[in-house]
């Protein structure tokens, strides 16, 4: 399977912003060769004409998403919709996809119909694919040969609520995430929304309603047994990356701040992208995704409101870093054997 020790890789929709992470980790991956990189719009032309932020590091030009030969594992970075017309051949390319895409986060089309509004072209794929969030099921992922990558929301949200809610801390319902979201989570493709004029400077809520991560977080709930309706509400603020969650929650009983702090550590000891913020000095005494830009890192910090039950748990990462391609990296690590951290240990940049 490896080329001189090297992990065949090849990326299809790498001139997107996910696609683009994606090839600045594996670049710098020891164990990687990147082999190739998909764009139609841009086939023949360099990498990065796209990816600037990578000169001197590739002499890869793109290749139309047909001409994809075999390869040892193979990256989706496609639009929402996109890889379930093809995964059927994509599968054929290599032993191992991760498809950071939609497609496949659902275990039922029902499911996919009733939150994406379309039916789901390869139905009887979705059991292959397993939900790839490394700290709550990596083993089911080191065993894994298709896994699909969560939603930015999703990811940070989970890592927020999932000790709380297994322990039946938290009451599964009601749990409310309101996700600050910069502007990179919507691709690179323009939009009157995108436009810099009505952008610039916007604090615009734009799904307080319906969002469609909601799904994905209340199937991991479930798998555990506990049936959750978390709600989301979305609003985009002045940044090109991260997502801040501030979630609300509500604890079954008397609860104090030491057994937040006990679930949270022994949840995530170990598990090195999981950081828990809370610090009584400094500026930076909750999670904030500014200071994480380029990381892999996932900051969790939690308050229980003295005077009520209720618990405020606060969650930050880069969207397009452990919101996607760098949890997709952290994935195929698990996978292939690699130690989880592998070209992953960017601390970040401050000030920034
Ligand atoms: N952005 C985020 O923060 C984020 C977070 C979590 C998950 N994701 C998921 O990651 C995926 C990619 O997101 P993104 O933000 O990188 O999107 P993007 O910037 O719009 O990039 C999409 C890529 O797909 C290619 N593409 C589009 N339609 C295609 C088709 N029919 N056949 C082949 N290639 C096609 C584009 O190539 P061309 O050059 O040919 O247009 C481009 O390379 C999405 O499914 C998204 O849900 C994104």
């Amino acid at each position: 399977m490896l080329n001189q020790g090297r992990l065949r890789v090849s990326v299809v929709g790498g001139s997107g912003y996910a696609g683009g992470e994606l090839l600045r980790i594996l670049l710098g991956h020891p164990r990687v060769q990147v082999q190739q990189v998909t764009s139609n719009r841009q086939a023949g032309q360099p990498v990065t004409l796209s990816h600037p932020n990578l000169r001197g590091l590739t002499s890869l030009t793109f290749v139309r998403a047909e001409e994809i030969g075999d390869c040892d594992l193979l990256f989706l970075a496609l639009p929402n919709g996109e890889s379930m017309q093809s995964m059927e051949m994509w599968m054929t390319r290599a032993e191992r996809v991760i498809d950071l895409g939609a497609d496949f986060r659902l275990r039922s089309a029902e499911e996919w119909t009733a939150w994406y509004g379309t039916e789901h072209a390869a139905p009887h794929l979705l059991p292959h694919f397993t939900y790839g969030v490394p700290e709550i099921s990596a083993d089911q992922i080191r065993n894994a040969r298709h896994v699909a990558g969560p939603g930015c929301e999703a990811i940070v949200s989970i890592l927020c609520l999932y000790p709380l809610v297994r322990r039946g801390i938290l009451k599964p319902d009601p749990i409310i995430i309101d996700a600050k979201m910069g502007s990179s989570q919507a691709g690179h493709a323009p939009t009157d929304a995108s436009h810099h004029p009505e952008r610039a400077g916007a604090v615009r809520s734009y799904k307080p309603t319906g969002h469609r991560h909601a799904a994905e977080i209340q199937q991991v709930f479930r798998n555990v047994g506990l049936p959750s309706s978390v709600c989301i509400s979305a609003t985009a603020v002045e940044m090109v990356r991260g997502v801040l969650v501030t979630i609300h929650g509500f604890a079954h009983q008397d609860l104090t701040e030491q057994e937040l702090w006990r679930a949270f550590r022994s949840e995530y000891s170990g598990k090195p992208f999981v950081r828990i913020v809370k610090q009584t000095q400094g500026l930076y005494r909750y999670p904030e995704p500014k200071i994480l830009q380029g990381t892999n890192y996932c900051e969790i910090g939690f308050e229980k409101e003295r005077r009520s039950d209720r618990v405020v748990i606060i969650g930050a990462i880069d969207n397009l870093v452990k919101g996607t391609s760098g949890n997709g990296v952290q994935c195929m690590n698990l996978m292939c054997g690699f130690p989880e951290t592998m070209g992953l240990e960017f601390p970040g940049l401050h000030p920034v």
